[in-house]
């Protein structure tokens, strides 16, 4: 199951056509996949009160807050790969990312006498990609923003393992920015990479 996380908060924005040109191609290969919007979920903040991370062991502690994210995070687990597509907003991923990664404390054990947290090992290996789209060119991405590092702190707990980056520049502006030649390549690129990661998938589950 591939599952597909669009963190934008724009309607028609360049990630909502990204992603469905992602969705497009894969149901033209009868892929089984699902598409979460996080601007369609209720994920409220972090109140830092810590109860779950007080249980040692490789068990998910238990958030109380009464949102969306314990859903997401059973889904995220039960998948093979996951994509994450995202603006760039002031050199990072947006702040839903830093929200969700607070609401993944649920990963860690950290009791009163720890200093410093120990993430848990639960689930399986998962493959990832993360695709940025953002206004300066996409080379800059890894050199000038803290995309990447964000992105492995969301990768660790769930065992997001060989994630592949690309990053889509010149975006910055009008909500319907068609897509260039060199974007419908990398788009291609992004599918194979797909497929040959549920391939390996299936063998692996066979
Ligand atoms: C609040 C805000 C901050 C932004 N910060 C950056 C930035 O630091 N670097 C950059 O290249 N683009 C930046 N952008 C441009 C967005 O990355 C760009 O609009 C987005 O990737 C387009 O995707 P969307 O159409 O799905 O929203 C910013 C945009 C907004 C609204």
């Amino acid at each position: 199951m591939i599952t597909i996380l669009n963190l934008s908060q724009r309607v028609n924005g360049f990630n909502d056509t990204l992603c469905s040109s992602i969705t497009n191609l894969l149901d033209a290969q009868h892929q089984n996949y699902r598409y979460i919007k996080t601007r369609e979920l209720k994920i409220t903040f972090c109140n830092n009160c810590r109860s779950c991370m007080k249980s040692p062991g490789d068990q998910l502690g238990v958030c109380y807050l009464d949102d969306d994210m314990s859903h997401l995070v059973e889904t995220l687990l039960a998948s093979d790969c996951i994509v994450v597509s995202s603006p760039i907003n002031c050199y990072d991923l947006p702040s839903i990312m830093k929200i969700m990664l607070e609401r993944m404390s649920v990963f860690c054990y950290w009791s009163d006498e720890m200093y410093a947290p120990k993430v848990r090992n639960s689930g399986k290996d998962i493959w990832g990609i993360l695709i940025t789209t953002s206004a300066m060119p996409g080379f800059l991405v890894p050199l000038t923003t803290k995309a990447r590092k964000t992105y492995r702190l969301f990768a660790k707990p769930l065992r997001i393992k060989n994630s592949s980056c690309y990053h889509f520049g010149f975006k910055g502006r009008a909500i319907d920015m068609p897509f260039s030649g060199r974007d419908s390549r990398v788009l291609d690129k992004i599918i194979k990479k797909l497929t040959a990661y549920i391939s390996k998938a299936e063998v692996l589950t066979v």
